[in-house]
């Protein structure tokens, strides 16, 4: 229309994914360091979160929980947004950053029009695993260096972290689910 300004373009879309399911993807070019979105969803105590998924089965790998830390996660599977599109990378564009009792996902280099977003997941590991815990958890983000798994790799020092299956954080520093 003419002289009506042009609505801004999204600066992310959520669409399919080669990785898994959906995955959102940049519209625009995303700047290193931009805050591209809030990791919503319901905030839950962990015995809460383990309530509401006892039933899962635990070699389901899908989970849209969210550790923050030993008292609360967030499950973005009830009153989430497009968060929890976000798939997992072994090299990625973007990281979870605890602000708070916040989480968001914050571009870690300069993102182009098209490029899927995607953080390290860093799912922690759990005295009881199975012993084929990887092959659950096994990943498909195809980048170059990929690990093969969306776990942590055992040197690295726990963050705040996407978790794989409801369960009480043995070492109350918040670790893991899924
Ligand atoms: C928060 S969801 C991400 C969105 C998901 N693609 C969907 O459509 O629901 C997290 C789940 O996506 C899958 N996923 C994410 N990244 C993956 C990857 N790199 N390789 C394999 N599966 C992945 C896993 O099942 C994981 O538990
Ligand atoms: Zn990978």
């Amino acid at each position: 229309m003419k002289g009506a300004r042009r609505a801004r373009t999204a600066l992310i879309e959520v669409r399919y994914s080669a990785i898994h399911g959906y995955g959102v993807f940049a519209r625009r070019q995303i700047r290193k360091g931009t805050t591209i979105l809030e990791y919503l969803g319901d905030r839950l105590t962990h015995s809460q979160a383990d309530a509401r998924y006892e039933q899962k089965e635990s070699r389901d790998n899908h989970t849209f929980l969210f550790t923050v830390d030993s008292n609360t996660v967030i499950d973005a599977g009830v009153n989430g947004n497009e968060a929890r599109y976000v798939n997992h990378g072994c090299d990625p564009n973007c990281e979870s950053v605890k602000r708070g009792k916040r989480i968001f996902i914050e571009a870690i280099r300069t993102i182009r029009p098209g490029e899927e977003l995607a953080y390290d997941y860093q799912i922690q590991r759990d005295a009881d695993d199975p012993h084929d815990i990887d092959e659950i958890f096994s990943c498909r983000c195809g980048a170059p260096g990929c690990r093969g798994s969306m776990l942590v790799e055992r040197e690295v020092k726990p963050r705040p972290t996407r978790a794989k299956r409801p369960q009480r954080p043995a070492n109350g520093r918040g670790g893991r689910r899924g």
